[in-house]
């Protein structure tokens, strides 16, 4: 394989350049020309395509964002946008295509596989960590930490008002951020999709809480489809327990910034496992790490099964919120 791309698709996260800075520099080595795509599939109809140097690549390990821009595309979901998507593949010689992103990519993903000729290998980049077939996504461990960050800032303002806060963290129908970011910040209560919890029994935990030494809580919320559904939340809470509760939504702040140690190793770990997938004639499949070892998932599954929240840690959740 003579001539692959790259291309970031669905929302950024903080790593998706130390993964193409990998993927450029494994590449090269191998004396493989690769591409950068722009702004997803929707650069890709469009043909917004050029040639990746080393020189581009460099001193961007450290940036979140991505430097090929993103975007998420409702024209490449229908077989005319992909077939427009193929033609540009087709005239441009490209063999071997990697994506990085999540569930939506994936599918986009899988489709183009499928009505391609073009080999296709993923890499999980998502704060959300919802992708099947891997620990962890990229941008993930970054997401967590920026979300812990601000608990720990909002400890303050709860402890010496005495107040209850509610905390919102990205991540849509999963709740990973919110699980991590709640149990590493020490929160009182979280509230995510996959372990519902009715505004009743919250109310009761929080009272049982303030009942003992609390003067203060915080509650972190995982968005779900509803962005902003945290107030509603706490509108009712306030109601019911007549008790002063303010509502902090972290939003997209969690996607910028620059990533952590642990999401440049993993995203520089799966930008040389991609490549060397490509040239190893695989195609079909996200690269991810499972148990600290590279895996290999049909893309299919990877949004089609659904990853499950760490069993132990929420065993263990009853005993750490209180
Ligand atoms: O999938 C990543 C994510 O940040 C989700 O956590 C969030 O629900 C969604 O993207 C927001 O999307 P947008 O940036 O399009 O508003």
């Amino acid at each position: 394989m003579k001539r692959i791309a790259i291309m970031t698709s669905g929302g950024d996260a903080p790593g998706m350049n130390a993964c193409i800075r990998a993927a450029v520099r494994a590449a090269l080595a191998d004396e493989i020309e690769i591409l950068g795509i722009r702004r997803g599939f929707a650069g890709l109809i469009r043909d917004e395509i050029r040639s990746l140097e080393r020189k581009d690549v460099a001193n961007t390990i450290h940036h979140g964002g991505t430097m090929l821009g993103t975007a998420r595309s409702s024209e490449f979901m229908s077989r005319e946008g992909r077939a427009r998507a193929i033609e540009v593949l087709e005239k441009r010689g490209i063999k071997g295509l990697i994506l990085i992103g999540g569930d939506g990519t994936f599918r986009g993903g899988t489709e183009l596989a499928e009505e391609s000729g073009v080999h296709i290998i993923g890499v999980p980049g998502t704060i959300d960590n919802d992708v099947y077939g891997t620990d962890y996504t990229i941008g993930f461990d970054s997401a967590v930490d920026c979300a812990l960050k601000a608990i720990d800032r909002i400890r303050d303002p709860a402890q010496s008002h005495e107040r209850l806060f509610f905390v919102e963290v990205m991540g849509r129908h999963s709740g990973f951020i919110a699980l991590e970011s709640g149990i590493a910040g020490g929160a009182e209560e979280l509230l995510i999709p996959e372990v519902p919890l009715s505004v009743d029994e919250l109310c009761s935990h929080l009272q049982r809480s303030f009942q003992g030494e609390k003067r203060s809580a915080i509650v972190v919320v995982a968005e779900t489809e509803e962005p902003g559904h945290s107030f509603d939340v706490a509108r009712e809470v306030r109601e019911k327990l007549g008790i002063d509760a303010r509502v902090v939504v972290l939003g997209h702040l969690q996607r910028g910034g620059a990533p952590t140690a642990r999401d440049r190793v993993l995203a520089s770990k799966l930008g040389v496992a991609a490549v060397r997938a490509l040239a190893a004639g695989k195609s079909g499949v996200m690269v991810g790490e499972t148990n600290w070892r590279l895996s290999y998932t049909p893309l299919q599954d990877t949004w089609n099964k659904q990853k499950e929240l760490n069993a132990e840690l929420l065993e263990m959740r009853p005993l750490l919120c209180e």
